[in-house]
């Protein structure tokens, strides 16, 4: 390609090969989802998202997570341009620190007390922290496949992780009682925590709901082995109910870890917690340089007045349910087998007979070039900001996207 002809995002690619290892790094990498998908992007604004070349995409991955009620929303960014001009990273923190605090407190059952930090790990890494810090006791219980972040304890991979990084962890499989208790058991009288994902939201994997019975036997193994339950809910939370995902299966978790949708694109994290874990809590030193910057939280009040004001998850499921019975409808229509699982508010759509998801990639690079962002693997997400018009938009989409694999 000459470089006169190439793209501003083929441009940037090229700069970016030579500064950044690899060209770029982590789940943003392009290189993760089909030729032709943007690396670059411009600015968005509500469910609307323009790559550097100018071209606009109704989005449906929400920058993964983060974006609950809509890109550039005014009452968000208007909370944040007031506490801009009073200040952000001060010698503490301001008053909304308390405020934010006071507001988890009040909207999630369990929720005695919160602490922040910025992204989903320092979350969930605090949690497991305070669950060994509270019991004196060091074996977690991760689920399979879960993820949980991307430091030597969690990330997905081994490269540059030691045995020891992960020596206190036992697997469990999501949903599955029985592999939970021989994990229970095999923690012994060491058991300090289980980590659990809000709903089993697994990479390229059919999503799966959490099973009452699951749920409830998580929380009798924690409650009689002194052990806490802790529900990762980094990426669900605040999108299905503000009350913490648990919530709608009626079991509540000793901690919660909390970002992505708190703060709609700012970055702030959460941990709450009960009172069994508030002594640990205020013993811990627990910090970042960033970690009280006013500006995040203030965007994280904002953002849940409007989430509170718009009944926002509520929302959410519906438009979220309006994409499903579409892609439905259209896939019968064409006779093309598809699996559409998770709650509504945070679709994954997956080809039957597709082990390679080569169908997927197809399907969602065809919705791409009519405009709509989709992923073929990963879960997506909706926000307060999409409306039928932009799901019948992206209907069309997923309809040219259906009659491209059926003409194959
Ligand atoms: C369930 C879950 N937990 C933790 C994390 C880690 O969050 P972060 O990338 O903000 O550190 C993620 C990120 O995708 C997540 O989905």
């Amino acid at each position: 390609m000459s470089l006169a002809s190439a793209t501003p995002d083929q441009k940037l690619r090229e700069r970016a090969q030579r500064v950044i290892p690899g060209g770029m790094y982590g789940h943003l990498h392009a290189a993760r989802l089909p030729a032709g998908y943007p690396q670059f992007f411009e600015r968005a604004e509500g469910c609307h998202l323009w790559d550097v070349n100018g071209r606009r995409y109704v989005d449906f991955m929400c920058s993964w997570g983060p974006i609950v009620v809509g890109h550039k929303n005014p009452v968000v960014t208007e909370a944040v341009e007031r506490q801009m001009a009073a200040g952000d990273c001060l010698n503490g923190p301001s008053e909304r620190l308390v405020e934010l605090a006071e507001r988890l407190v009040g909207l999630i059952p369990h929720a005695d007390w919160a602490l922040f930090g910025k992204n989903g790990t320092d979350a969930t890494t605090t949690c497991l922290t305070l669950a060994r810090a509270a019991s004196g006791k060091r074996k977690i219980l991760v689920a399979e496949g879960a993820y949980h972040g991307a430091i030597p304890w969690c990330a997905p991979g081994t490269m540059g992780v030691t045995s020891e990084d992960r020596a206190h962890l036992l697997t469990f499989k999501y949903n599955d009682v029985a592999s939970l208790e021989t994990a229970v058991q095999r923690a012994g009288d060491d058991l300090a925590g289980i980590v659990v994902s809000a709903f089993r939201h697994d990479y390229g994997k059919d999503q799966e709901l959490p099973d009452v019975a699951f749920a409830r036997r998580a929380r009798e193994l924690c409650d009689a082995n002194d052990a806490a339950l802790i529900v990762d809910d980094v990426r669900a939370g605040f999108r299905l109910t503000l009350r913490g995902s648990w919530d709608l299966v009626g079991v509540q978790p000793d901690l919660s870890a909390w970002s992505k949708a708190i703060a709609n694109g700012y970055a702030l994290a959460a941990v709450t917690g009960n009172e069994r874990y508030r002594d640990a809590a205020s013993k811990l030193f627990v910090t970042g340089s960033f970690w009280c910057s006013a500006v995040s939280m203030a965007a994280a009040l904002a953002t849940l007045d409007v989430l509170e004001s718009t009944d926002g998850p509520r929302r959410m499921r519906d438009m979220g349910q309006r994409l499903r019975d579409g892609i439905a409808a259209q896939a019968a229509s064409f006779g093309i087998g598809v699996r559409q699982s998770g709650p509504p508010q945070m679709p994954a759509l997956l080809f039957d007979d597709d082990p390679t998801y080569k169908k997927g990639e197809r399907f969602t690079l065809e919705a791409l070039k009519h405009g709509v962002y989709l992923h073929p693997r990963h879960n997506m997400f909706l926000s307060t900001a999409h409306t039928e018009a932009d799901i019948d938009f992206a209907l069309e989409a997923t309809k040219a996207g259906f009659a491209v694999l059926a003409s194959r």
